[in-house]
């Protein structure tokens, strides 16, 4: 069966979803393992979503029955009106592997997407070239992924990932191993351009302040079987400004309240019976 194809109108497409769950369940070992179940859930053309939840709940398989990797067991996964039944290419991945080829340099790497596209040369090198002050990666075209930092590395597939220019990103957990300055970069780096180039995002992360911090909306998961818990939107204005973020009382409530929804309530000890020595 084909993939989602070209979009509805431009007139009905505004009042649709981009992206639905619907009733979607996902079982594993062939029935034995049940990942996510009767999963609902819309997503706007536009909207920056934070998908949170205890390990193992289905966060990533939700993302790559997005992508079509895998179908629904029940259910169905809509992509601009259409059953994602096969891969869907309008959307691109990035996980917490970046996945850069060791063999290319670091200009090679982001441009393999336009080579793929059959871009001429010249404009592939002006793009490439371009993508990488975007990232602030001036200077280290040259240099292979094995000769750069971690932080440096995810910015490169991060360059690579807007040089594939889907229109929606899935992103699973992909600042996770970085230091908290460099994740702070990425953030800032990736909510700006999103907001510049209307990208649509399913952003996974176990980090509740990261949750907040991009998300117009946070989904927040039970464990597994997954189903949504709780979807929050995120009280802040879409130009917020992350690197202040941490002073803003409104940011510290939300994230207060998301910690509250995530934490286990401490079981009561139970005291000891029998006589006191
Ligand atoms: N390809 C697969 N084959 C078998 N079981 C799978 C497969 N993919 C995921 N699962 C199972 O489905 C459940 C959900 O996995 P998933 O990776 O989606 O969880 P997650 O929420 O992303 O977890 P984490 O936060 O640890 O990354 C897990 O129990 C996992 O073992
Ligand atoms: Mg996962």
């Amino acid at each position: 069966m084909p993939g989602p194809t070209a979009p509805p109108s431009r007139k009905s497409s505004e009042a649709l979803p981009l992206i639905e769950f619907r009733n979607v369940g996902k079982t594993f070992a062939r029935g034995a393992l049940e990942a996510v179940r009767d999963v609902n859930l819309s997503v706007a053309p536009g909207e920056f979503l934070t998908l949170v939840g205890p390990s193992g709940c289905g966060k990533s398989t939700l993302l790559n029955m997005t992508a079509g990797l895998f179908l629904p067991t029940t259910g169905e996964v809509r992509y601009a009106g259409a059953v994602v039944a096969d891969i869907n290419v309008r959307v691109g991945y990035m996980t917490q592997v970046d996945h850069l080829l060791p063999w290319r340099t670091l200009a090679g790497n982001i441009a393999v997407p336009l080579e793929i596209a059959g871009r001429p040369k010249r404009e592939i090198a002006a793009e490439v070239e371009r993508l990488m002050t975007l990232v602030g990666l001036t200077g280290f075209g040259a240099s292979y992924p094995s000769q750069l930092s971690g932080g440096m590395r995810k910015r490169a597939a991060l360059a690579r990932l807007f040089a594939y220019d889907p229109e929606t990103l899935l992103m699973d957990e992909p600042f996770a191993a970085l230091d908290a300055q460099m994740r702070l970069v990425l953030q800032v780096e990736l909510k700006r351009l999103c907001r510049l180039l209307g990208k649509t995002v399913l952003f996974v992360t176990h980090d509740v302040d990261e949750a907040v911090a991009l998300g117009d909306r946070c989904i927040v998961f039970t464990s597994r079987p997954g189903r949504v818990r709780q979807a929050i939107t995120v009280d802040l204005p879409g130009d917020r400004d992350l690197r202040v973020l941490r002073y803003d009382p409104a940011y510290l409530a939300q994230c207060g309240a998301l910690w509250r929804l995530l934490t286990p309530p401490v079981e009561p000890a139970v005291a000891p019976q029998g006589r006191r020595e």
